[in-house]
């Protein structure tokens, strides 16, 4: 009778998910789960990270989309790219013919993407290890891929050079935006061998470029692959994050709050995140639709006029894939916000509510973003939310089942995502530049 009595006792406090046993808990991050960096590499990497001189008009550097003081990434839903002026919610169109179209998904973090389990890129994968392709890669490029890219993330660094509304800016105005118009991107006097002339011609990097590649210092030319393959060092090991309180929990280093513990429990339990947020970056690198709202101006080829973002389906051409996009990483995501692939919700209590029963959560969910300051669209942001029908395409999609989250579950899984919190990552170890090679300014204050 006694021993019934403290068994219930015990049972009343312990979180109800905890009576189900424990969580089944990722394995520790460890060094083996990184590609190796040359730490020279990445010290390259960091200034061309930083340089405006990889744009068109010399404008625009990866740090005003990626920066790290806003978690490397812009603070904002969707951006202004090439062509504004300031960073993140401050940032404002510097003239007026800024290029047609405004960046259309929200600028993701830039946490452990040198880690091997990254192996496809965006959040509708277009960019993906295939190792049965001559370029070891799947891209929209196809064959015309070139050899030499050393990962995935460095071949990344191709799409934001590459896009006009990024970093390319408007034909009638630079030599490499013209050739982009043009399709002549890869050989001799295309884009990419542009690109790598503007930085050759800086006598600094030749330098660095040489005692960095062996092949650079025996007289091969500076390609653009080397230039990407040093940024991808530099990203690999500037926010590798594996520093969290989560990681010293996971490494019997350390101990969590009581709140995190029960919001872990739920997080690895009842609340089913981890079957999609699952393994040691929180993510199966697969697509889920989660109907998620959209707004700004859609992810279509140009000469589509409607602003859908149909997710992986544009990459995959299965129905299945319709509106589903990648699991993203959750390192840091308490920093990273407005969060969803649109930057649809500005609130992360808000946006679990609503994750965990969207059908529910779409009901009541109110239109929502942080925009750059001047941010002007030039069609109204949210007409396909606003539209009952394509509303209705989006939220169809939703296969995870409804989870039912009490505001006590919300704020403990809160209290659990603030342990993937790592300071080490989010102040950065090379930090941010004084000064780049091309003398061209560089965005962001100097934190050191
Ligand atoms: C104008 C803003 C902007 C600039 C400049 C920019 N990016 Fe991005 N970046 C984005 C957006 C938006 C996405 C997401 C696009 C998508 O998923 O379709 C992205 C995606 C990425 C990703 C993929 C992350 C992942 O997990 O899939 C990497 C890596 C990245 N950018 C690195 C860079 C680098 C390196 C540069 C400089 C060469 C750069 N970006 C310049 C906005 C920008
Ligand atoms: C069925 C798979 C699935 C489940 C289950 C799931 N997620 Fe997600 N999660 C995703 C996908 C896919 C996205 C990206 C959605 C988008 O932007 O369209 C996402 C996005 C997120 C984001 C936003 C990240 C960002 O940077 O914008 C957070 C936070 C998050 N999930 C937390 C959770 C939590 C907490 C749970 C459990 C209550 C959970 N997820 C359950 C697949 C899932």
């Amino acid at each position: 009778m006694v021993r019934i009595r403290h068994v219930a006792l015990a049972a009343a406090l312990l979180p109800a998910s905890a009576m189900a046993g424990e969580p089944k808990l990722p394995a520790p991050v460890t060094a083996q789960d990184y590609r190796p960096v040359n730490l020279d590499e990445a010290k390259l990497g960091q200034l061309l990270f930083y340089d405006p001189v990889i744009s068109g008009n010399r404008n625009i550097a990866c740090d005003t989309c990626h920066n790290p003081r806003l978690a490397t990434s812009d603070g904002v839903s969707l951006d202004i790219g090439e062509g504004g002026i300031g960073l993140g919610p401050d940032r404002h169109p510097g003239k007026t013919d800024i290029p047609q179209q405004r960046i259309a998904r929200n600028a993701p973090a830039l946490f452990n993407l040198g880690a091997k389990s990254f192996t496809i890129m965006f959040d509708d994968g277009r960019i993906e290890e295939d190792h049965t392709r001559p370029s070891g890669l799947r891209t929209p490029m196809e064959d015309a891929m070139v050899k030499g890219f050393a990962s995935v993330l460095s071949a990344q660094a191709m799409f934001p050079v590459l896009a006009q509304d990024e970093m390319a800016g408007n034909d009638s105005e630079n030599d490499i935006a013209k050739l982009v118009r043009k399709g002549q991107i890869t050989g001799p006097g295309g884009a990419w061998e542009a690109i790598a002339a503007r930085v050759s011609a800086i006598p600094a990097y030749r330098e660095m470029f040489a005692k960095v590649y062996p092949s650079i210092a025996q007289g091969k030319q500076i390609a653009f692959t080397d230039i990407s393959n040093a940024i991808a060092a530099f990203v690999s090991y500037e926010w590798r994050s594996d520093d969290s309180p989560f990681d010293k929990y996971l490494r019997h280093q350390g101990t969590l709050p009581a709140e995190a513990m029960a919001g872990m429990k739920l997080f690895y339990g009842r609340g089913e995140c981890s079957t999609c947020h699952s393994g040691p970056f929180q993510t199966d690198n697969k697509f889920h639709a989660m109907g998620e709202p959209q707004l700004g101006p859609g992810k279509t080829p140009r000469f589509e006029l409607n602003q859908r973002d149909i997710g992986r389906f544009r990459v995959s051409n299965n129905p299945a894939d319709l509106y589903a996009f990648r699991t993203p990483s959750l390192r840091n995501v308490t920093e990273t916000g407005p969060w969803g692939h649109a930057g649809a919700h500005v609130d992360l209590k808000e946006f679990i509510r609503y994750h965990a029963d969207p059908v529910a959560g779409a009901k009541t969910y109110k239109p929502q973003a942080i925009f750059p300051k001047g941010y002007v669209a030039e069609k109204p942001d949210w007409e396909i939310w606003n539209d009952p029908a394509e509303r209705k395409a989006i939220l169809a999609q939703v296969k995870a089942k409804p989870v039912k989250l009490s505001d006590a579950d919300v704020n403990a899984i809160y209290a659990f995502l603030q342990t993937l919190k790592d300071p080490v990552a989010l102040d950065g170890r090379l930090g941010v530049p004084a000064s780049v090679p091309s003398r061209l300014p560089v965005d962001t204050p100097v934190k050191y």
